[in-house]
């Protein structure tokens, strides 16, 4: 199984990367990390050429959003990781999700097989506060994200609270939910 995780905390030793790891720690699979703050990779800006020109972006070559996709296309878990900044993804994470528009045209316009693998997906978010409607934003995009790259089964690991505890204890907090969760996807 080959999973990749896309990690949008710029906080590269915070609470959403402790998580990460103790999701997939000891993982007997090929695993390949991004931190979305580390990518080069530009906004879309709504110029629509992808609806002209199906499956082309005025970024290509001029970024790493064409590399970063290669290893979405033929994974078999896609991991979406996000500490929640506004009640949803971090800005450099929706920024970087904003190019999978690219596959939108080409689905729906022009009416071609996107180039994913069938594959699960993850979402991992976590929130510094507790209140009732704090997810609902992230279960709205992830569905457009994954509706995106052929995903045909959506786990969520949503964990509140994180503001009241270090690191440890926030893991040892959500240990059941993150063993279940392992127990999912293995
Ligand atoms: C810009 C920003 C916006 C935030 N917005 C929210 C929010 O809307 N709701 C919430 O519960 N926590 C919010 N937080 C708190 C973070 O979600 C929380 O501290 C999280 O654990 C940080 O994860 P990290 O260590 O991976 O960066 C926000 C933090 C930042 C920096």
């Amino acid at each position: 199984m080959k999973i990749v995780i896309i990690n949008g905390s710029p906080n590269k030793n915070g609470y959403t990367n402790h998580v990460v790891d103790e999701v997939f720690k000891d993982f007997n699979h090929e695993i390949i990390k991004y931190f979305a703050y580390d990518l080069d990779v530009n906004t879309c800006i709504g110029c629509n050429y992808c609806f002209s020109h199906c499956n082309e972006c005025i970024f290509d070559n001029k970024d790493q959003f064409r590399s970063l996709m290669n290893d979405v296309i033929e994974c078999d878990l896609l991991v979406l990781a996000s500490p929640l900044h506004f009640s949803s993804f971090s800005a450099k994470l929706l920024s970087v999700i904003s190019r999978m528009q690219v596959y939108f045209p080409m689905k729906y316009e022009y009416k071609q097989t996107l180039p994913f693998k069938d594959k699960q997906a993850l979402t991992i978010a976590v929130g510094g506060n507790d209140y009732p409607t704090m997810f609902d934003a992230i279960k709205a995009v992830d569905r457009i994200i994954y509706m995106h790259t052929n995903v045909n089964d959506i786990k969520r690991l949503l964990l509140k609270g994180s503001d009241k505890y270090n690191k440890d204890e926030f893991v040892r907090k959500y240990q059941l939910d993150i063993e279940n969760i392992r127990k999912d996807i293995k």
